[in-house]
């Protein structure tokens, strides 16, 4: 693990029902947002560093988690960036394939990092040897993310994009380790209660005491996006933009 320096500023992303869940509980990866959205979703993760999904989200949605954009890719590479940020997990288990999409889409130009709990570290390097720009590091037992967060602004990432899944969410949410929460409602109910919701059972730094921020409603053709400022540099951000729009 690096030295200590400060956390990057955490954004997470999300679509959900409107009872509240991302996902049904069939095999199939359930579709919340629409085309337009995705393409916000994808200007996003070419604004970010680093993009961050739970273990579980990689196993089951298999997502390939790059910059979709020709135009976007260009940008970025002017700017002397990789065209899509890093790829970012963690595991308690190591239990990843290395030929899922995480690994095997942008090959040895975006780099990998899978924090692994310690039991588990001599597992994953053996399984994911083959893996492209792949790094396995030790995050200790039990995995902590504010070392996760520390360690991944030692290593140049200064914006973190989070894209799930709940345990992640519910957990970045808790430790009040996120600055910013973009959340998208889809058109419609999931109603089962054997599919992952949002957020899981925690204690929260909000509650009806302790409201967040909302910074901005958007339509997006059929869905909203609610933009929520969670820290005071969300707020600080968004004054200057305000500043700069008003001249
Ligand atoms: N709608 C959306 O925007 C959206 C986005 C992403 C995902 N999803 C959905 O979310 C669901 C998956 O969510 P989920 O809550 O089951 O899983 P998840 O959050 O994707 O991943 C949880 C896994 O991450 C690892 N992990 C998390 N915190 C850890 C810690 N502190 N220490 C060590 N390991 C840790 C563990 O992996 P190991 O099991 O390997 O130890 C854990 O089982 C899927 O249905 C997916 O479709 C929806």
């Amino acid at each position: 693990m690096r030295g200590v320096s400060e956390r990057p500023y955490v954004v997470l992303s999300c679509a959900m029902s409107l009872d509240g869940y991302i996902d049904d509980a069939s095999p199939n990866r359930l579709i919340l947002s629409n085309e337009a959205d995705f393409d916000r979703v994808d200007g996003q993760r070419a604004l970010a560093d680093a993009v961050l999904v739970g273990a579980t989200t990689i196993r089951r949605d298999n997502p390939r988690l790059l910059v979709r954009s020709p135009d976007r890719q260009s940008a970025r590479q002017e700017r002397g960036l990789p065209v899509s940020p890093a790829k970012v997990t963690i595991t308690a288990s190591g239990d990843l394939d290395p030929h899922a999409s995480f690994f095997t889409a942008g090959g040895a130009q975006v780099r990998k990092l899978v924090y692994c709990a310690s039991p588990a570290v001599r597992a994953a390097q053996d399984r994911l040897s083959m893996a492209p720009a792949t790094s396995i590091i030790d995050a200790g037992s039990p995995l902590d993310l504010v070392t996760v967060v520390t360690d991944l602004a030692a290593r140049g990432i200064r914006r973190l994009m989070v894209e799930g899944g709940q345990n992640i969410h519910t957990q970045f949410l808790a430790a009040g380790l996120a600055d910013e929460l973009q959340l998208v409602i889809a058109p419609f109910l999931v109603g089962d209660p054997g599919a992952p919701r949002f957020v899981g059972a925690a204690t929260f730094p909000w509650d009806s005491g302790h409201r967040m921020t909302l910074g901005e409603a958007r339509r997006i053709d059929d869905v909203v996006l609610l933009r929520y400022l969670l820290s005071a540099r969300a707020l600080g951000e968004q004054q200057v933009a305000g500043q700069l729009a008003g001249g």
